[in-house]
C-alpha cells in the first residue's frame, strides 16, 4: 500500500479492514517514475449550441486561422454590445457527458459486459477540467476543491461541487475581472472560423454558451478513464492528423516584458496549460499576449511535448511526473474509499491548500448528481 495514505490509529480488525482516511498532497511523495498514461483516443464528441442545447455531433467545431505575429487584436471590442454570457450559476454537473454516454452506449461495452450486465467498461467518468485540478493540486497554493464521487454499476462518476470560497469570488467579481474573462473568448473569435474556407468574423457576437467537446478514453496506471473536455478549434488542413492530434488550444496572457515575467509564465501558467492539454492529447497551445488595454501584441505557439524541457531551466519548478502520480494515487484512494454502489450516495472529497485530501459520505442529499433519467436508462 502506498505510504501517502493516512490511516486511523488502532489495529485493523478482520471485520473492519483499514480504510485510508486521508491522502497527502506533498510534492516529494509523488516524485516517482512517470506513470503509464495511454495515448488518449477520441471516442466521440458533442456540441452545445447558442442556447446550451446538446447535440451528439461536431456542429460547433471551429477551424484555426493563424494570425499575424503582431496582430493588434482589440479584445475589448464588443464586450458591451456583442456578448452573450453563459449563466455560470447553472450547475450542469455531468449531464452533457451522461447524455453522450446514453447516445453512444454500444461503443463503451466490452463483449463480456454486453452479454451479462450492462455496466460500462470504465473505472471513471468525469470532465477533463476536474482532472486538470487534480493534476495541479500538489502545486496549488490558493484554491481548494470539492469533488463528489458516486459509484454506480461499478463505474465511479466524479463531479465538482463549487466551494464556498469560489461561490463568493463568483458573486464579487469586479467589473474589470468580468471584462477580462471576455478577452479569452474574443481572442477565439479573432482566430477561429466556422468553415474550412471562411474567415474569422470579429464583428459577430461572442456567445459563451456555444461549445465543442471531445470525449476521450485512456488509461492512467490501472485506471480506465472516460472524460470530456471543451476544444477551441482544429487545424483546417484536411491532411492534419486525426483527433485529438489536430486540435489547438487557445489562450491569452499578459504580455512579457521582463525575464521575471517569462519565468512566472513558465512556473505558474504553463503548469495549467500543460495539464489541460496533455490530458486529452491536444498537442499545441497558441497564446495571444496582450497589453493592459486588451490589445494582442504577440502570438506564440507552445508545443505540449516541449513544455517539460522549457521548464527544466526554472529553479524549483513544477514536474509533470508529480502531477500524474498524484492524480493516479488520488484515483486509487477513491477506488478504495467509494465502496457502496448506489446512485444516491455521494462521497465528497475535499481539499484545501497545505492540507490532506479528506472525505465525508452523504445519502440522498443535495450532493447527489446522477439524474433519474440516466440511472433509469442504464438500469433498464
Ligand atoms: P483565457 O484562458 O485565454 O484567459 P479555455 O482557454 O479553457 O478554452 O477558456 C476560454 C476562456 O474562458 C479563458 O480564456 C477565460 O477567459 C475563460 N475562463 C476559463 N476558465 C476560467 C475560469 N476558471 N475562471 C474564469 N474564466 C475562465
Ligand atoms: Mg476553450
Ligand atoms: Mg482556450
Amino acid at each position: 500500500r502506498p505510504n501517502n495514505y493516512h490511516h486511523q490509529s488502532g489495529p485493523p480488525s478482520r471485520q473492519n479492514p483499514v480504510s485510508p482516511q486521508a491522502l497527502s498532497t506533498r510534492r516529494e511523495l509523488y516524485e516517482k517514475d512517470f506513470p503509464l498514461y495511454k495515448q488518449p483516443v477520441e471516442v466521440g464528441c458533442f456540441s452545445l449550441d447558442s442556447k446550451r442545447r446538446f447535440f451528439n455531433d461536431s456542429r460547433q467545431l471551429r477551424y484555426y486561422a493563424e494570425p499575424d505575429r503582431n496582430p493588434n487584436f482589440d479584445l475589448r471590442d464588443g464586450y458591451k454590445d456583442r456578448f452573450i454570457k453563459r449563466d455560470d450559476s447553472v450547475k450542469e454537473k455531468l449531464d452533457h457527458i451522461l447524455r453522450w454516454i446514453l447516445a453512444n452506449r454500444s461503443k463503451l461495452m466490452t463483449r463480456t459486459t454486453t452479454a451479462s450486465s450492462c455496466a460500462l467498461d470504465l473505472n471513471f467518468v468525469t470532465w477533463r477540467g476536474h482532472l486538470t485540478k487534480l493534476l495541479t493540486t500538489p502545486y496549488e497554493t490558493r484554491d481548494g476543491w470539492l469533488l463528489a464521487v458516486t459509484r454506480f454499476r461499478g463505474t465511479l462518476y466524479i463531479s465538482e461541487v463549487e466551494t464556498e470560497a469560489a461561490r463568493r469570488e463568483r458573486d464579487n467579481r469586479t467589473e474589470r475581472h468580468e471584462e477580462m474573462m471576455y478577452w479569452g473568448y474574443k481572442f477565439e473569435q479573432y482566430t477561429c472560423t466556422d468553415n474550412v474556407q471562411s474567415l474569422p468574423d470579429p464583428g459577430g457576437v461572442v456567445n459563451t454558451n456555444e461549445a465543442f467537446c471531445t470525449v476521450v478514453q485512456t488509461r492512467l496506471a490501472d485506471h480506465k478513464l472516460l472524460f470530456s473536455g471543451e476544444v477551441d478549434c482544429r487545424d483546417k488542413d484536411p491532411n492534419a492528423p486525426a483527433a485529438p492530434a489536430c486540435y489547438v488550444e487557445l489562450k491569452t496572457s499578459a504580455e512579457i516584458c521582463t525575464p521575471k515575467q517569462r519565468s512566472n509564465l513558465h512556473r505558474f501558467k504553463l503548469l495549467k496549460w500543460w495539464a489541460q492539454s496533455f490530458l486529452p492529447g491536444v498537442p499545441r497551445v497558441v497564446a495571444g499576449f496582450r497589453d493592459h488595454e486588451g490589445v494582442v501584441i504577440d502570438v506564440e505557439t507552445f508545443h505540449i511535448s516541449k513544455i517539460s524541457h522549457l521548464i527544466k531551466n526554472e529553479h524549483n519548478c513544477w514536474k509533470p511526473t508529480v502531477c500524474m502520480n498524484f492524480c493516479s494515487d488520488f484515483l486509487s484512494f477513491v477506488k478504495h474509499v467509494v465502496t457502496e454502489d448506489n446512485p444516491g450516495v455521494v462521497y465528497l472529497f475535499s481539499w484545501e491548500p497545505r492540507r490532506d485530501v479528506t472525505y465525508s459520505v452523504h445519502r440522498d442529499s443535495q450532493y447527489s448528481f446522477l439524474p433519474h433519467w440516466y440511472v433509469e436508462e442504464i438500469t433498464s
